[in-house]
């Protein structure tokens, strides 16, 4: 599924076994290809150590880069250190339930590839807490790794599962993300509402308070949320002790990708027609909940100067997923290129200063790419 991965593997292990050949293979074959890949440390490692210019702090975690490889890519939490090792500055692997399971019916995933888009109803497949857990445990490494957690779909109680995910994954992630925003479980983006909101944080983030150390916990949030919505979210946010936000998951948005094929099966649609509608929600979010919280934005970053529109708009760092199955892990370095000089063309010190320049004109949708 990985571009890069695959030339890899055609130059020097499977002959012909090209990136077009991968592209074409069905795409839940060819992304446990590329777990497969990288577990086997088939994929070569970052030659050069990044630039001093792309070091980021976020919630106390220092970056080595502000890209993360963003949940979805690694559910089961298989190559989290290769993925660090290839460059990115943290992986988020889950989504996580307390049990495992098998997810929705195949097919389940689906290339657009006109618009470099996916749609995904994968339905939180996933090994479970234990599984996930016992491979973190014997993990030792200075990766930065987050834990993204989510609720068993026939579980009498969302919530429960959530602060079980706070109990198991605090005392040994970097970070964790409460996500409620796959619109593959039923009822579970309903926990965005107020009160159920409020409710779910209460209790995960009592149950934060119960471990060891204090691990910064982030609020994933779809772009499919009106004024209202985010106006909702961002009052129980401000009054509660959650570190930041992912913005945003996938969206059940097909208006810019009408007509193509797929474009109707019923999912999540990622990539580069995100990016917009994503970057829009991450500005509006960040101007109400302001300076001080960290947002992680994700959505349809393609490029560098997606990734730096990203920033632009009002997040701390990235993360990105489908892009990767188009354009190929070389992607990531385009994108630390971009950046650099970026930073480099503004004379500012680090990367940090990239970010917020532009929030207002992304909230008021006056930009867009
Ligand atoms: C196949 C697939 C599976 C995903 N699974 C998850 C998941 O388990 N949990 C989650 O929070 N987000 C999941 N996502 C959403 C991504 O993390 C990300 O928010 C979204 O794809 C937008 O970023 P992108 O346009 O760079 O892909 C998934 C995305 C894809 C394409």
């Amino acid at each position: 599924m990985l571009k890069s991965l695959s030339s890899f593997l055609r130059s020097k292990t499977f002959g012909d076994f090209s990136r077009d050949s991968l592209l074409k293979m069905d795409p839940e074959i060819a992304h446990q290809t590329s777990i497969s890949a990288l577990k086997m440390g088939l994929v070569p490692s970052q030659q050069r150590a990044d630039s001093k210019l792309l070091a980021t702090n976020i919630c106390g975690l220092e970056l080595k880069n502000p890209i993360g490889m963003a949940a979805g890519f690694d559910k089961n939490a298989q190559v989290p250190v290769a993925l660090s090792k290839i460059g990115f500055g943290f992986c988020e692997v889950g989504t996580v339930t307390p049990h495992p399971q098998q997810g929705n019916e195949k097919p389940r995933l689906f290339r657009l590839p006109e618009k470099q888009a996916i749609i995904n109803r994968m339905g939180f497949n996933n090994h479970g807490h234990d599984e996930v857990f016992r491979r973190l445990s014997e993990i030792n490494s200075e990766a930065i790794i987050g834990v993204n957690i989510g609720a068993n779909k026939d579980s009498d109680d969302f919530v429960k599962d959530y602060v079980l995910g706070v109990k198991k994954f605090a005392p040994i992630s970097d970070y964790l993300t409460i996500n409620i925003s796959s619109p593959n479980t039923k009822g579970l983006r309903d926990l965005q509402g107020f009160e159920a909101l409020k409710r779910l944080l209460f209790e995960s983030l009592a149950e934060r308070a119960r471990a060891k150390i204090r691990v910064p916990i982030f609020l994933k949030i779809a772009p499919d949320l009106d004024e209202k919505e985010m106006d909702a979210i961002a009052k129980v946010l401000v009054d509660s002790d959650i570190d930041g936000l992912i913005i945003s998951n996938t969206t059940i948005d097909r208006e810019t990708v009408k007509g193509l094929e797929h474009s109707e099966e019923l999912g999540g649609l990622s990539g580069k027609p995100l990016f917009n509608l994503s970057t829009r929600r991450l500005a509006q979010m960040r101007l109400r909940v302001g300076d001080d919280m960290v947002i992680i934005g994700v959505g349809g970053i393609h490029s560098s100067q997606s990734a730096i529109a990203k920033l632009n708009a009002g997040a701390n760092a990235i993360q990105l997923y489908s892009a990767l199955v188009f354009c190929g892990m070389e992607l990531l370095d385009e994108i630390k290129l971009g950046l650099v000089s970026a930073v480099e063309k503004n004379s500012f010190k680090n990367i940090s200063s990239l970010s917020g320049t532009n929030t207002i004109d992304w909230a008021s949708g006056k930009l867009e790419l």
